[in-house]
């Protein structure tokens, strides 16, 4: 079976192609559009508009990429939530359109839970991971309980992602931030003291980032400064991933996200999990950031297990949670 993804949340708009094969998720082709804004950060209307005009001819080099014809399309699957209002509807609008014309079903998935399925998709000894899921607007700890994929612990205020793009916002580094961050932080030597805030399993972020910024105004190094932030963020969502680990008692560990580009949180994150004799898997950066090819999959994956939908059921939901979604396609 062939699936089109569709995956438009926030600043990125991501068509991708996959195969179904034995069981895996072979990627054809997975093509992506990013809005940057010039001046300040994301506005939805923006970000939407920026989505539409470049999404037809995505869609047409997905497909020309995959080496395919829309005839050998079978399945139709968009992005239905969680996530901006405007740009979600303008990748829904493209995914009915797309589903009409070609005549083939769509389904919509939850955003979240794509994330975690693309690594169950394309690792073959990944059954059933604890995914760290760490974006520009997410920070999620997620893991399957009882029929659902449950959220374990997340941020009460900002997604990391957010936090290190709006440091670097004030300090005058461009969007995105946090590779940028990265860099700053190789060079620092000394670690500064900054709020370590976790509440149970939840965290939050925005503590550190007045403080970090306190600190940048005090004229400290910003070398010193992007070092010690990495440190006490990726320090604090290793903790949370353990505790779920240890909680769930599940031995390994998936990450998701855009954030999982960085080496630092990759390399704290892999430790844990040798320590406690538990797998590490992390995919290839491009199924990591918002991208079609994981919306592709997880629409496969709950077509094959009886998931119908109609045109009238794929109103967008903004507020789509992780734990709305029956996973009827796991045992
Ligand atoms: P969401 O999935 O929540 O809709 P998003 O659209 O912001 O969020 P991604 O494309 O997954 O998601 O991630 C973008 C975020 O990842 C940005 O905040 C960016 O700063 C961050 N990021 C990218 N590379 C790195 C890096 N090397 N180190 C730290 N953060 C990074
Ligand atoms: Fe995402």
């Amino acid at each position: 079976m062939i699936c089109i993804g569709i995956e438009g949340t926030a600043h990125s708009i991501g068509i991708g192609v996959i195969r179904n094969k034995s069981g895996l998720c072979n990627v054809l082709s997975n093509k992506i559009k990013t809005y940057k804004p010039e001046t300040g950060g994301i506005h939805p209307r923006e970000a939407a508009n920026h989505h539409a005009k470049y999404i037809a001819d995505l869609i047409k080099e997905s497909v020309e990429n995959a080496k395919i014809d829309f005839s050998d399309i079978d399945l139709v699957s968009f992005s239905q939530g969680p996530g901006l209002g405007p740009c979600l509807r303008n990748a829904a609008t493209a995914a009915r359109a797309l589903s009409l014309t070609l005549n083939k079903p769509i389904i919509g998935v939850n955003h979240c839970v794509a994330h975690l399925e693309i690594g169950r998709g394309v690792f073959r000894d990944c059954k059933d991971p604890v995914l760290l899921y760490t974006s520009g607007a997410n920070t999620q700890v997620i893991a399957f309980a009882e029929g659902k994929y449950r959220v374990f612990g997340e941020t009460l205020d900002i997604g990391i992602g957010n936090c290190l793009d709006k440091f670097g916002r004030n300090v005058g580094l461009d969007f995105p931030s946090g590779p940028k961050i990265e860099n700053l932080a190789k060079k620092g030597r000394k670690y500064l003291d900054l709020p370590y805030t976790i509440k149970g399993m939840d965290i939050a972020f925005s503590g550190l980032l007045s403080t970090s910024e306190q600190y940048y105004n005090k004229k400290l190094s910003l070398e010193d400064i992007c070092f010690s932030m990495q440190e006490t963020c990726f320090a604090a969502i290793t903790e949370v991933t353990e505790r779920a680990m240890a909680h769930t008692e599940k031995d390994e560990v998936l990450l998701g996200g855009g954030v999982a580009s960085n080496k630092r949180l990759c390399d704290m994150v892999r430790t844990m999990a040798e320590d406690r004799g538990a797998s590490f898997f992390a995919p290839s950066i491009d199924l990591c950031i918002d991208n079609g090819a994981m919306i592709a999959w997880l629409g496969f994956l709950m077509y094959d297990s009886g998931v119908r939908m109609d045109i009238k059921d794929t109103v967008i939901d903004q507020r789509f949670r992780t734990d709305m979604v029956d996973v009827i396609w796991r045992d």
